[in-house]
């Protein structure tokens, strides 16, 4: 197969674990092998044939850096899974503008060098598609790289929870010039929200009459610090209406993200309350917790949307892709239940 060239926005955590992923999953050829992945072979790619072609950040530790050595490079503090061989993809600056919110400014040093012009970079390079894996709240940064994938003629997956994918005036521009975009807010493969939505679909299905819900999560890697700054409500929204959808009836639901805890590192532990009345009125109650790292809970996930998004370019397909983003991010351009979104991606992949 002919290789996939990705540009990554943004070397935290999440990239490193996507980075780490290729290298960790290469020589795997059955999908017994590939424990962890749903999809070892996506429309006849495999994720080795994903190279990293850009990357861009603007932290003084990574920039300058090759790819392979700025994804473990501090403030990240994800898992190591493989050593990455160099990949001879520097790690160039980006412009800044709102990309370091004030809770992280103690942490993330923004690097000396120049700016580099990101769009003549992505031509230069070939990319095929940008993944903005931006800090959460970072709205000017985001707007302003897909700008640069628009110039650059690049396809844009929007991972962050900034309104991108879901905006109808995006789409229109990417849909114009024959580019196709996905997103917003990459749902996780152990993501809290799924989980959460299956619960309650699975006590509505069988009668039960939920009455309250919620799902609380806290975290240590920088991204839960800049969620709990500047887009706790905004998550809260997001995830709240992911969840109403798996119920047919309204109910008290609150879910979304809550705080910090340095010292979880990139783990993150997600609570989750379930209060309802089955036969005869009798009270059930479920309290749940689940633990997880939050990086590598990205890569199932991003390896199919990535693959997902090359089969939209190779068969000439533009502007917002209604089942990759349903089936992958939490506010899509159309909401779906699980199952119609699992339907239309696995449609959409055999064509
Ligand atoms: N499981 C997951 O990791 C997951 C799931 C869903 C969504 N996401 C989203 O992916 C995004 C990244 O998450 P993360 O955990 O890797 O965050 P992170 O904080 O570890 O990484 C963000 C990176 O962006 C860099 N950055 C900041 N401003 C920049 C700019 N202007 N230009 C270029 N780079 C800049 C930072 O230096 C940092 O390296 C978040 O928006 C998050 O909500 C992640």
């Amino acid at each position: 197969m002919s290789k996939i060239k990705v540009a990554l926005v943004g070397v935290g955590n999440c990239a490193s674990a996507i980075v780490q992923g290729v290298h960790y999953y290469k020589d795997a050829e059955k999908e017994e092998e590939a424990v962890g992945l749903k999809n070892l072979f996506l429309g006849s790619y495999h994720p080795r044939d994903i190279e990293f072609v850009s990357a861009f950040d603007i932290e003084t530790r990574k920039v300058g850096k090759d790819l392979s050595e700025a994804i473990f490079s501090p403030p990240n503090n994800t898992l190591k899974l493989i050593d990455v061989p160099k990949l001879d993809v520097p790690v160039l600056k980006g412009s800044v503008l709102d990309g370091v919110g004030d809770s992280v400014k103690d942490i993330i040093k923004i690097a000396d060098a120049p700016e580099v012009d990101v769009a003549q970079k992505l031509k230069e390079n070939n990319a095929e598609m940008v993944i903005s894996l931006l800090p959460s709240g970072a709205i000017e940064a985001s707007r302003w790289y897909a700008e640069e994938a628009l110039e650059a003629r690049c396809a844009f997956i929007n991972a962050t929870p900034v309104f991108i994918a879901s905006d109808a005036a995006w789409s229109k521009r990417f849909g114009e010039v024959g580019l196709p975009l996905v997103g917003d807010d990459l749902v996780d493969q152990v993501g809290a929200t799924a989980l959460h939505k299956t619960l309650l679909r699975l006590l509505a299905d069988r009668g039960v009459s939920i009455s309250e819900t919620y799902q609380l999560d806290v975290g240590g890697g920088t991204e839960s610090l800049n969620t709990l700054e500047r887009t706790r409500e905004v998550k809260r929204i997001v995830k709240t209406k992911a969840v109403e959808t798996a119920l047919p009836y309204k109910t008290s639901i609150i879910a979304g993200s809550t705080d910090y805890v340095d010292f979880l590192q990139n783990r993150r532990d997600s609570y989750f309350w379930i209060k309802g009345l089955y036969f005869g009125r009798v009270p059930m109650q479920l309290d749940m917790r689940l633990n997880t790292v939050d990086a590598p809970n990205a890569g199932s996930v991003m390896y199919d949307v990535i693959r997902g998004v090359k089969i939209a370019l190779d068969r000439g397909l533009a502007g917002p892709l209604l089942s990759v983003s349903a089936y992958a991010f939490k506010h899509p351009p159309q909401m779906m239940r699980l199952e119609e979104a699992e339907r239309l991606f696995r449609k959409f992949i055999v064509g």
